[in-house]
């Protein structure tokens, strides 16, 4: 084991679009395992959304990133170093709120759990399709859109790794999925590999008129990770009863602009309709069942998931800008450790 810890720290914080001038990568000796804890060697790391909004002054629904410190950021790692072998076994797999760096420390009282990686299973599906991507996906659908069979369900970002899934999830509950994403690449993606009924691609198309001729008696479930003018767009296209989830707004994480106002809200009250926002973490009772049915499903095939592997810690910091250009399919992900599989 090194005895220096490289890590990629935030040098200043963005103003309008995330650049890499941002992060710096420092190295530093690695102290003593805490007591009653354990050392990772970080395997993976995620490049999430959400890290964007940590780095901001105001951080979001978690305490900001401070200048100097590692990048937060999903991750997972193997336990090279352990104060307490029964429970933090040598050579154990877990996945960990780890940050951009090469080693991980964990200590017993830790307010983020790690989380053990079973036997079996793939260590970059424990982070994405069997972590907080695929609980989001089905909590967000079976939970709070409850899509019925022959609706019409929209998703926005559908290419993306939460996207993709929560479209999947509600073609298994026999509704008609639309997408909508960035590229005719990803278009392509969501209908002719994941069953998605049309795709619209929003950088090009009229979203309005296409929405028209895709869902003629309007959309049932919009599952909306973008937020902004997209989402206003969709407004005026909700079905009676309709049901909007708000799972993210990423449209307004790279920039310092205030969100545009929403002024189809009235559609809404006309059509009897709701929004609700979501979190995964507030579902917290429900992640063995959705652990359980999302196994089940990437099992027997009948989910596809997909990740795009970016090489080496240093390349964290241009794959979370490359992340709001949006030219990758599924999950976005960098392999810390080069041995990881
Ligand atoms: N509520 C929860 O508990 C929860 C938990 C996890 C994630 N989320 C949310 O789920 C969403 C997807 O997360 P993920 O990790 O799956 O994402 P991801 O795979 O990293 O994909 C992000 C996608 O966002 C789109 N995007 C980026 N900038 C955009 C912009 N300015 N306008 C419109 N689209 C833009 C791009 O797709 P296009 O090419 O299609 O634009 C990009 O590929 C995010 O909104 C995230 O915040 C919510």
């Amino acid at each position: 084991m090194s005895s220096l810890n490289r890590k990629v720290v935030l040098r200043s914080r963005p103003h309008g679009a995330v650049t890499t001038d941002c992060f710096e990568m420092v190295e530093e000796p690695l102290g003593a395992v805490p007591p009653g804890g354990a050392r990772l060697r970080v395997q993976w790391v995620g490049i999430d959304p959400t890290i964007r909004g940590w780095i901001n002054e105001r951080g979001s629904y978690m305490a900001p990133v401070g200048i100097g410190e590692v990048v937060r950021s999903s991750g997972s790692g193997v336990v090279v170093a352990t104060d307490d072998p029964e429970r933090y076994p040598l050579g154990g797999v877990y996945t960990a709120m780890s940050g951009w760096q090469e080693y991980h420390d964990v200590a017993p009282d830790d307010v983020l759990p790690i989380t053990p990686v079973p036997d079996g299973v793939r260590v970059i599906d424990a982070m994405n399709t069997l972590g907080q991507l695929g609980m989001t996906a089905f909590l967000g659908i079976l939970d709070v859109a409850k899509p019925q069979p022959g609706e019409t369900v929209l998703v926005s970002s559908a290419a993306s790794g939460v996207g993709s899934l929560a479209g999947q999830i509600a073609r298994l509950q026999g509704a008609r999925v639309i997408g909508i994403a960035g590229t005719d690449r990803k278009c392509r993606w969501v209908v002719d590999e994941l069953g998605f009924e049309g795709c619209i691609n929003y950088r090009t198309e009229d979203v309005s008129a296409r929405l028209k001729e895709l869902a003629p008696n309007g959309v049932d479930v919009f599952f909306d990770n973008v937020g902004g003018e997209l989402l206003d767009t969709v407004l005026r296209r909700i079905a009676t009863r309709g049901r909007v989830v708000l799972c993210g707004d990423v449209s307004t994480y790279d920039t310092d602009e205030p969100a545009p106002p929403l002024r189809n809200l009235r559609y809404l009250m006309g059509r009897r309709a709701r929004m609700e926002g979501f979190n995964t973490l507030d579902h917290w009772a429900r992640l063995g069942e959705a652990y359980d049915a999302l196994a089940g499903w990437l099992a027997d095939g009948s989910l596809i998931r997909r990740e795009e592997i970016v090489e080496g810690l240093e390349h964290a910091p241009d794959a979370l800008v490359r992340l709001f250009r949006g030219d990758h399919l599924g999950k976005l992900v960098v392999r810390v450790d080069k041995d990881a599989r």
